[in-house]
């Protein structure tokens, strides 16, 4: 199976070095309100251009704000600039529309077209079948087939902090040998199992209700993140701006500071 995988890998980086790593196109032109030149000295540089460079089979990512706060407008955007990789979506509200996509309603016609037709491609699944057991069985299938980019909306559904799901664990722990990438999109940062921030690469916060979910991401990301959440909820750093609607905080855990940005 490891072979098998460090093949695809190959052939993959070979055939398509250009999307190995992933530049987030930037936003259509006045689609964000705030100029750089009009920004405050403590607000953190708004980016037209987001550094954002997603290494697929490699790297994982972690959304999150409050529901209707951008996460699943912005994991579509990720989605149309994936190419030459696989991509599962496991799609829980029906949010995913991709030209290049093929829907699925059903899990096992899912693999069929996946280990038949070719595996490269973006495969969303929006399954009649939400229960936990349907997804355990997903997060073991693309485990064991490796070399995926998985995007999973609404994961707060199935895992929290007391309840780890293994199958979903192994994903985060023990998915990048195996070519495995997740994106786990959550309402709630607080309660997403600590696994699933400390492994992420990218982080990107929306804006937030709870004070409780900004303290506990303030740990990983900075004070700066204290933005998402509004003034009138926070008991410190009132001197940081509020976010505007669907922007989000996005920091590369491996820089030392974030940035705001917009889709
Ligand atoms: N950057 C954006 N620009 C314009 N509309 C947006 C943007 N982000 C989200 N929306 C709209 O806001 C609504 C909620 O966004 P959505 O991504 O579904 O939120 P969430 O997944 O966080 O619950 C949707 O109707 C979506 O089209
Ligand atoms: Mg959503």
């Amino acid at each position: 199976m490891q072979d098998k995988g460090d093949t695809e890998t190959n052939e993959v980086s070979e055939n398509n070095t250009s999307n190995k790593t992933l530049d987030i196109d930037k936003p259509p032109e006045n689609s964000d309100p705030i100029d750089d030149d009009t920004k405050d000295d403590k607000e953190i540089q708004i980016k037209q251009n987001l550094d954002f460079n997603f290494v697929v089979y490699n790297e994982d990512i972690v959304i999150t704000g409050a529901k209707g706060s951008g996460k699943s407008y912005l994991a579509n955007t990720i989605l149309q600039i994936l190419h030459g990789c696989s991509v599962w979506v496991w799609d829980f509200n029906h949010q995913f529309h991709d030209s290049r996509s093929i829907v699925f309603h059903d899990l096992d016609e899912m693999l069929e077209t996946y280990d038949e037709v070719g595996k490269r491609g973006k495969y969303i699944l929006q399954d009649y079948n939400k229960e936990e057991k349907q997804f355990k069985r997903f997060c073991r299938a693309a485990f064991k087939r490796g070399n995926v980019v998985l995007l999973i909306d609404e994961v707060h559904s199935y895992t929290t902090k007391q309840k780890i799901l293994k199958e979903y664990n192994d994903l985060i722990l023990s998915g990048r040998p195996r070519g495995i990438s997740v994106i786990s999109i959550s309402t709630r940062p607080a309660s997403l199992p600590n696994n699933v921030l400390t492994n992420a690469k990218h982080v990107f916060t929306f804006r937030l209700n709870l004070e409780s979910d900004v303290k506990w991401l303030e740990g990983y990301l900075g004070d700066e993140v204290w933005q998402v959440l509004n003034k009138n909820k926070r008991q410190k750093h009132l001197e940081l701006p509020e976010v505007p609607p669907y922007t989000f905080y996005y920091r590369n855990m491996d820089e030392p500071q974030g940035a705001l940005g917009k889709v």
